[in-house]
């Protein structure tokens, strides 16, 4: 993802997180961190052929921990893989930047993500109560301990679908 993605990655955001979604300045501030040797993020978008982004993830890295930041796929693309592939890049990314563990806040009642975030071998460790807000919604926090051994299996579960 760069800069000139973030208006076309706004009108997905708005969609997809209508009560808390990111601000542009939330972009700009994450990517200005994912360039230069220092990068502590990783930012991609999934696109068509045509180079219509309908979809994008993000993963920042803390010393031994990852933490997925975000990972929204278009309305009409959900099913079929997508979130996956943009799973396994995060996962690559975090075996790259050698992270021992990936971390993610879910919602609760997000259930489609957590089944991804499942396949692929996170498991719930606890609750942040009312993290979401506003609506007061409590987050399913995930780990995944070595994301390198999960990217193989990841691999295998694509290679199916
Ligand atoms: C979560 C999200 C990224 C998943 O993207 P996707 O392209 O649908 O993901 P995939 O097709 O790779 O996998 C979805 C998985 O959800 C599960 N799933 C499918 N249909 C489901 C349903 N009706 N209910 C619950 N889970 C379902 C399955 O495990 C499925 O994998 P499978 O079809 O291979 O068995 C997408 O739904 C999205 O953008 N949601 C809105 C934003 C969001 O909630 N982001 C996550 C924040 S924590």
């Amino acid at each position: 993802m760069r800069w000139w993605d973030i208006d076309p990655v706004l009108e997905l955001e708005r969609a997809l997180f209508p009560e808390d979604a990111w601000s542009r300045g939330m972009f700009w501030s994450e990517l200005a961190h994912a360039r230069g040797a220092d990068a502590t993020r990783l930012y991609v978008v999934a696109e068509e052929a045509d180079g219509r982004i309908v979809g994008y993830a993000g993963l920042v890295a803390a010393g031994e921990q990852a933490d997925v930041q975000t990972i929204a796929v278009e309305h009409k693309l959900w099913g079929s893989g997508l979130g996956a592939r943009l799973l396994t890049e995060l996962l690559r990314a975090a075996t790259a930047f050698e992270c021992a563990e990936v971390m993610l806040e879910c919602r609760v009642d997000n259930v489609r993500a957590q089944k991804l975030y499942e396949r692929f071998g996170f498991e719930p460790i606890g609750f942040r109560r009312g993290y979401y807000q506003p609506g007061n919604v409590d987050a399913l926090v995930m780990r995944l301990s070595d994301p390198s051994t999960s990217l193989n299996g990841a691999r295998g579960t694509e290679s199916n679908g």
